[in-house]
């Protein structure tokens, strides 16, 4: 492992890096519920996150009193109904929220299937204000802390939905969520995506790669190296962040 302030560079076998995170994650979740009684956590796209979802299914079945006080939300989602092979929230529901029995009102899909993408983004933008408000009041100018969240990246250096194509939404300052058509992603298409200024804003971030080459890009980025893809402009301004990479 390496290390910077707040920033952890951990290398190992997919199993390791599997193991490591999810106890992290778990670890995050006891300490959000202790401070606030709850937990708010991002979850990433993609597939690799699939193994980390899995073995996070295990450790909230095995928690129920964790289950119930974590709240979930998404970094991204492409712009399909939520049954979709390639929906993010499929995934997730498929390998994380179905097995370990969470709640459907704990359950914050982002509204992809609306084919007026902006207003999706409002209304998602809308119900991580509310749901952060009921906490504690929020002036404008502030962004949501969510507890912990988790990011893939592509190969290119996007993570969430934040391509080099779309400099727009990738140098975002205020909304909290936009709307973009992406001919860079896999797939292409029109996605829904959480901005820098709230992703910076989390407590914890946490980078999940599966992969020879974006492990190779991770280091460059973690060792400040290579600074010109989206990833690396994800910088937790007060919060910490973790990269976990298998690079086998
Ligand atoms: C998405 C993701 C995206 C993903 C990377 C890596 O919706 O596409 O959120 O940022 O994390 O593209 O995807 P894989 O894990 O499938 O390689």
């Amino acid at each position: 492992m390496k290390s910077e302030k707040n920033r952890f560079f951990f290398k190992g076998s997919e199993e390791k890096i599997t193991e490591d995170a999810a106890a992290l994650v778990i670890a995050e979740a006891q300490k959000a519920i202790e401070r606030s009684g709850r937990f708010s956590l991002v979850l990433a796209g993609g597939n690799s996150p699939r193994p980390l979802y899995q073995k996070l299914a295990r450790e909230f079945s095995a928690n129920p009193s964790l289950a119930e006080k974590t709240w979930f939300f998404w970094g991204d989602e492409r712009c399909t109904p939520a049954d979709h092979p390639d929906s993010n929230y499929r995934m997730a529901k498929e390998s994380l929220l179905v097995p370990s029995g969470i709640p459907e009102d704990h359950i914050f899909r982002m509204p992809a299937s609306k084919t007026d993408t902006a207003e999706a983004a409002r209304e998602y933008e809308a119900l991580i204000r509310t749901f952060f408000l009921a906490a504690a009041p929020l002036s404008t100018k502030n962004f949501p802390e969510f507890d912990l969240i988790l990011l893939g990246m592509g190969e290119d250096g996007h993570t969430a939905s934040l391509f080099a194509d779309n400099p727009e939404a990738l140098h975002e300052k205020k909304q909290w969520v936009v709307a973009l058509n992406t001919q860079q992603g896999k797939p292409p298409g029109e996605r829904l995506t959480l901005t820098l200024p709230v992703i910076n804003s989390a407590r914890n971030i946490l980078f999940y790669l599966i992969g020879k080459e974006k492990g190779k890009l991770a280091e460059k980025i973690f060792l400040g190296s290579e600074k010109s893809v989206p990833a690396s402009l994800v910088e937790p301004r007060n919060g910490k962040l973790f990269w976990f990479s298998a690079q086998q």
